[in-house]
């Protein structure tokens, strides 16, 4: 959880340079709730924005090496994936599911029911 309390929210988005993580980006920076919006790409989204940060990992697989920059957040939207056409189940799987990390190992308590369908919680 945040160090300081705030009654607007800081949240993580992967996957902002597809489809469906810009579409959560334009609201995430429209809404007045939400202060800061941290990025997560493998390349940079590249846009200028008072509530915006990026964040660069360019492997998935090592997302944990950047646990301290993922910290202090209230949410994450991982949209980062791929479309399911023309992949095997185990392809579609590896990169949806397999590779979808414990983004904020030290934030989810995953014996909060409120985050039983958390994917990071349902892989301990
Ligand atoms: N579009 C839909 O209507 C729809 C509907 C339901 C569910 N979904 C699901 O939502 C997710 C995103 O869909 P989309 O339409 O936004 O796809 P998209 O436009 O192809 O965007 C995919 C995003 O995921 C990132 N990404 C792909 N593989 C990655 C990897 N191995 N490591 C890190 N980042 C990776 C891409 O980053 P790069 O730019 O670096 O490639 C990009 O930011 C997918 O899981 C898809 O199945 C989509």
């Amino acid at each position: 959880m945040r160090s300081v309390p705030s009654n607007k929210l800081a949240v993580i988005i992967t996957g902002a340079t597809g489809m469906v993580g810009e579409g959560v980006l334009f609201e995430c920076l429209l809404h007045p709730s939400i202060d800061r919006v941290l990025l997560v790409n493998r390349r940079p989204y590249g846009a200028k924005h008072p509530k915006l940060t990026e964040c660069i990992v360019p492997d998935f697989l090592k997302l944990e090496e950047f646990t301290s920059q993922l910290t202090g957040y209230d949410a994450c939207f991982y949209c980062a994936g791929v479309s399911s056409l023309g992949l095997s189940e185990a392809e579609y799987s590896q990169i949806t599911y397999d590779i979808t990390p414990d983004p904020l190992p030290a934030e989810i308590d995953c014996k909060d029911p409120k985050n039983a369908a958390n994917a990071a919680c349902k892989k301990k």
